[in-house]
């Protein structure tokens, strides 16, 4: 059965999923191609439709690979893509754009994001989105790995306000963004979307988690992704093993109790003072 999937609505009132598959990693090998689209098959199939990608992945690689996992299901699904910081420049985001909707097979990409800051101003990238925007080859746009003073800046730049998301590091281990960014987000009603939720896997270990996990029968990944939707994030988990897919998706299910959150933040404390973002 397909999974129910939350949504929530962006500033410029487009519904946009809660739960979403990554994509960091896909189309670096040939050898591991097939496994790649048939993992992102099979968790559309679930019901998942929002996919996260970049023209980074794979030096776009990743991007061929969701287009042939999406074949004529595009219009069911919400694809997030991102430009590289050393094209996104007013002209250079404009043609970076074509090649991603050229790899994704695709006329227009739901929400296209600056990947992290880099040399270009800000002014020039919202000025290039807001073109994009214009014309149709974009849905909505927004920016990733911005931190708070980053955000502050792009407020005060033309049209900066129309940012829809800040795509971020935010798990149980990583919960810097908690002193100032999030609530900067909240306050202006821009969605954050989590990336490596699962610290990369590197998280799945912990005592806690395991025995969160162990009070519902569930599993210390669903713990982790069940934690984060609770904070009103979107997840992003990347798994090309559908097994993985499949256990992260029962995270939607899993609700946590005031008990969990609690050991949760004894644990993995949030933070008592301003953190400079993480970046992975
Ligand atoms: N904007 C940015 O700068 C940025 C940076 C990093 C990531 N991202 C985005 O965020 C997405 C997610 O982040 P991520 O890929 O870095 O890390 P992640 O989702 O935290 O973890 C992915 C890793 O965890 C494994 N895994 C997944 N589910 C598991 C489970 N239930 N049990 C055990 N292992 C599990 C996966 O293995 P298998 O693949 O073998 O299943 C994979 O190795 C990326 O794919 C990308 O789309 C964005």
């Amino acid at each position: 059965m397909a999974a129910t999937i939350p949504s929530l609505r962006l500033p410029a009132g487009i519904d946009m999923p809660a739960y979403g598959i990554g994509t960091w990693r896909m189309g670096e090998s040939p050898r591991v191609r097939a496994a790649e689209v048939n993992a992102l098959r099979h968790g559309i199939e679930s019901g998942v439709t929002l996919i996260d990608t970049a023209e980074m992945y794979g030096d776009g690689e990743a991007e061929s690979i969701v287009a042939d996992a999406v074949g004529s299901g595009r219009d069911r699904l919400f694809i997030v893509s991102k430009v590289l910081p050393s094209n996104a420049s007013r002209r250079g985001t404009v043609a970076a754009c074509e090649r991603s909707l050229k790899r994704l097979k695709t006329d227009r990409i739901d929400l296209y994001l600056l990947h992290w800051r880099g040399s270009y101003s800000l002014a020039d990238t919202v000025a290039a989105f807001e073109e994009l925007r214009a014309a149709g080859k974009i849905r909505a746009w927004g920016v990733s790995n911005l931190d708070h003073d980053d955000m502050q800046e792009l407020w005060h730049v033309p049209h900066g306000r129309n940012c829809q998301a800040d795509q971020v590091l935010y798990n149980l281990t990583r919960r810097g963004i908690e002193f100032d960014l999030l609530p900067f987000c909240h306050q202006h009603a821009i969605p954050v979307m989590a990336y490596s939720p699962l610290e990369q896997a590197r998280m799945l270990r912990h005592r806690i988690l395991a025995e969160v996990a162990k009070r519902h029968g569930a599993s210390p990944a669903q713990v982790a992704l069940a934690w984060l939707l609770n904070q009103g994030v979107i997840v992003i988990p990347k798994a090309t093993n559908t097994a993985h897919a499949d256990e992260n998706l029962g995270a939607l299910d899993l609700v946590l109790t005031a008990a969990d959150l609690a050991t949760l933040d004894a644990a993995f404390p949030p933070p008592d003072a301003p953190q400079p973002l993480d970046m992975l």
